[in-house]
């Protein structure tokens, strides 16, 4: 169920957290499904509604970067100055858990917590109004489209489930995940924020692509078949689209140019950040419409692009 942000439902919303319920909420990457993550009865019931393996550990978001750290056995002097840097934002930091900091379903396991303070005013109401750490993955069944849409989440999950509407989110891909436990620090998932903001405050390398190849399961939202319609989806050059028979096929054209006539299309903005806003809303939609495939017209090869680039490749990954 749909709940319009009125402090009525905020108030509704923060008590559910707190007896141990699902709320799904807006932050300014994408929808989270949130449990209190210190009650292992309630981070089971995310694992659950999203179909989620259990080998793979869930972002705690809090409503301040003091009461996130405290979830952190130690906290290195970069991880100090990229918190300072860019919370509240999307930035996810890996660190070292204290012992007992989250149940453990949330950690995978793993001696190691992704800690997150979100910049969307509807999340952090909510988070300083439950006052408990909150675990949250994206509000979407497991490998699918993440939900930048209060929409998207009730139709992924269900009507059962409540939902704090907050509208479009902001940056409409997932928060940077930087492993802050070494040094230098990792990028294990490309985000909102890239590499060169972070080198700005710390010295930081783009491990992505490798820890992949080596099969390293540091951060599964890497594994490659993640962010991915239902229909079949491909990247194509705007060559091949244009020479194709495209009459049958969904597209997702780049810029503002004249579409050939296909089955479906929409056009995103040749810009990273208004792309980055529409994409998984303009690939729920092109998967809905029952074409045969999806072929998204590929972004230019430039670091700019680099997190669009990285979900465009696990979208079209192949089953
Ligand atoms: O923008 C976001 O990060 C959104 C919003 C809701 O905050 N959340 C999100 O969560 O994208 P999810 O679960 O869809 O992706 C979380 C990623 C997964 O790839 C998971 O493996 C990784 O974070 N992760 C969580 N805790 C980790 C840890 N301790 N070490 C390494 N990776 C971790
Ligand atoms: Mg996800």
């Amino acid at each position: 169920m749909i709940l319009p942000f009125t402090p009525e439902a905020l108030a509704r919303a923060a008590d559910a957290l707190l007896r141990g319920e699902l709320i799904a909420f807006p932050t300014e990457t994408v929808y989270g499904l949130g449990a209190r993550a210190d009650e292992p009865t309630a981070v089971a019931k995310i694992y659950a509604a999203k179909g989620r393996p259990a080998d793979n550990p869930t972002i705690v978001h809090a409503a301040t970067a003091e009461q996130a750290l405290a979830l952190a056995q130690e906290v290195p002097e970069a991880a100090r100055a990229l918190a300072h840097a860019f919370w509240p934002g999307p930035l996810t930091l890996v660190l070292a858990v204290r012992d007992g900091a989250g149940a453990p379903a949330v950690l995978a396991g793993g001696d190691t917590i992704g800690l997150r303070v979100p910049a969307h005013p509807v999340a952090l109401a909510l988070l300083a109004r439950a006052a408990v750490p909150v675990a949250a993955p994206s509000a979407n069944r497991s490998t699918g489209i993440s939900p930048t849409l209060a929409a998207h989440v009730e139709c992924s999950l269900g009507p059962e489930l409540m939902v704090l509407d907050g509208g479009a989110t902001g940056f409409g891909i997932e928060s940077t995940i930087v492993d802050a436990t070494s040094s230098p620090a990792r990028v294990l998932r490309r985000g909102s924020i890239s590499l060169a903001q972070l080198s700005a405050i710390t010295p930081t390398i783009d491990l992505g692509s490798e820890v992949h190849e080596a099969g390293v399961r540091r951060s599964p939202g890497t594994s490659s078949r993640h962010y991915a319609p239902a229909t079949p989806t491909h990247l194509r050059s705007r060559a091949q689209i244009d020479q194709a028979d495209v009459s049958r096929l969904a597209l997702l054209i780049l810029g503002d140019r004249t579409a050939p006539s296909a089955f479906a299309s929409l056009q995103l903005p040749a810009d990273p950040l208004a792309y980055a806003h529409g994409l998984y809303a303009a690939l729920h939609t092109l998967d809905g419409r029952g074409a045969s495939e999806i072929w998204i017209e590929a972004p230019p090869d430039e670091p700019a692009w680099a997190a669009i680039q990285d979900r465009l490749r696990r979208a079209t990954s192949v089953r």
